[in-house]
């Protein structure tokens, strides 16, 4: 049998607790092609030119491992603006991004603020008695979901509903998983997700209240209005993107705090630290790996390498985020790294659009997290992960503490 590609390692779940050494391989060849004809990139330069590039394009039709998918589509799904290019990208972005943040809702993220210790507060309150805890079930997962689904309008109640949905989505991204069992997981979750976030898309229109899915539903705005179809695409982007990536942050956030106990105690005396660091986290261990649905729309010239018009081009941000070319010392995490310019959110048109919302809760759960627990250590480590190589993060993470 052939010897697995640097790239296929990188795949391997085997891989998962440690790809960094794999991405430092890659970076050997920035532009790199595969034996299926697509393209990795994985230096920093490289990957910033071409989240910059209108002429790679996030539209999976384009894309001819996705195109056939695409075309099954029925019309009455349509796909996100992640899935788009301009100009109705930026007109969907647009139309959702005015009533999520300032100049029109100044107050939608940094007004949730008092909310969020809230119910980190009670999380950890929880926990109270407990010598061993569980970081990602009883903080990392349960804050950003409820901080999503009261933001959205989502009720409590329907909260169990959408999470096996929403795990069989994303495995239906992962690379390497045979392109009939995706699609066959993509059509089941889709379905569900989409009936789910349609009827609440309705109940909204008929009922509105304070939340982010009414003011979109009932936009009169000189743009005009996101039909019912794109708006239940758009709420289910915000919906899924909105908790399995920082779920990812804050729990790869205490495990590196955990394995730099001088720097969990430095933010005990100093929380302001937590603002530089969450940015360090963002670099030093992204909750997006990669970017693997692109398409090249014409021949581009990268790092001497000519990527043909049509060849499908993943972008490693995790690997650019090391890339030693850019940043001093990339492997060693430094909480207050001056000038900290990284890709954790990408970049371009498509920069992540809740990033804000994202920053605030991971500084108010490991603010709290250094706050309240007394001698936290790694019950395991390194600890089991979630499969996807693209949103990586621990599945569990066992943490013990002394009783409080
Ligand atoms: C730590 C947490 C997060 C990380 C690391 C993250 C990362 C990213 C990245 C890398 C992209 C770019 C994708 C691309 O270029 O194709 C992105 C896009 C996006 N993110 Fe996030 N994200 C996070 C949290 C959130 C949250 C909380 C929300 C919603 C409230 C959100 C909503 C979105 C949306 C809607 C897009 C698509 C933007 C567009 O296509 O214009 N993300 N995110």
């Amino acid at each position: 049998m052939a010897e697995p590609t640097v790239w296929e390692q990188v795949l391997d779940p085997a891989h998962r607790a440690d790809p960094y050494p794999l991405y430092a391989e890659l970076r050997r060849t920035p532009v790199s092609r595969q034996a299926d004809g697509s393209y990795l990139v994985s230096t920093y330069p490289e990957v910033l030119a071409l989240l910059h590039d209108p002429r790679l394009s996030s539209d999976p039709s384009h894309n001819p491992q996705f195109a056939a998918a695409m075309a099954e589509q029925p019309e009455d799904r349509p796909p996100s603006f992640l899935l788009m290019d301009p100009p109705e990208h930026d007109r969907q972005r647009r139309l959702a991004m005015r009533h999520f943040g300032p100049p029109q809702a100044p107050r939608r993220v940094a007004g949730m603020e008092p909310r969020m210790l809230e119910i980190v507060t009670g999380l950890i309150d929880e926990m109270a008695g407990k010598t061993r805890i569980d970081v990602v079930d009883e903080l990392a997962y349960p804050f950003p979901v409820s901080v999503i689904c009261e933001l959205l309008g989502v009720p409590v109640e329907d909260r169990p509903r959408f999470r096996k949905w929403v795990d069989m989505a994303l495995e239906a991204i992962n690379p390497g998983v045979d392109p009939q069992v995706q699609q066959q997981k993509r059509e089941e979750a889709g379905n569900e997700l989409f009936n789910f976030i349609s009827e609440l898309v309705e109940r909204h229109r008929q009922a509105p209240g304070d939340d982010l899915l009414s003011a979109m539903a009932a936009d009169d705005g000189p743009e005009g209005r996101l039909s019912t179809e794109q708006l239940a695409s758009t709420g289910l982007l915000l919906l899924i993107a909105g908790h399995e990536t920082t779920v990812n942050l804050i729990s790869n956030g205490v495990l590196t705090l955990l394995r730099h106990p001088d720097v969990l105690e430095r933010l005990r005396r100093d929380p302001d630290l937590v603002i530089p660091m969450t940015e360090e986290l963002l670099r030093y261990e992204p909750p997006v790996h990669f970017i693997p649905i692109r398409t090249a729309l014409d021949d581009i010239e990268a790092a001497g390498t000519t990527i043909p018009a049509g060849s499908p081009v993943t972008l490693l941000l995790a690997a650019a985020n090391r890339d030693p070319q850019h940043v001093a010392e990339p492997d060693r995490f430094i909480p207050d790294r001056p000038d900290n310019q990284h890709l954790g959110f990408g970049s371009g048109i498509h920069l992540c659009f809740g990033a804000p919302l994202a920053r605030l809760e991971t500084q108010v759960a490991l603010t709290e997290f250094a706050r309240r627990f007394r001698n936290p250590r790694l019950a395991e480590d390194p600890p089991p992960y979630r499969p996807s190589p693209i949103l990586r993060g621990p599945r569990h993470l066992a943490v013990d503490v002394d009783a409080g």
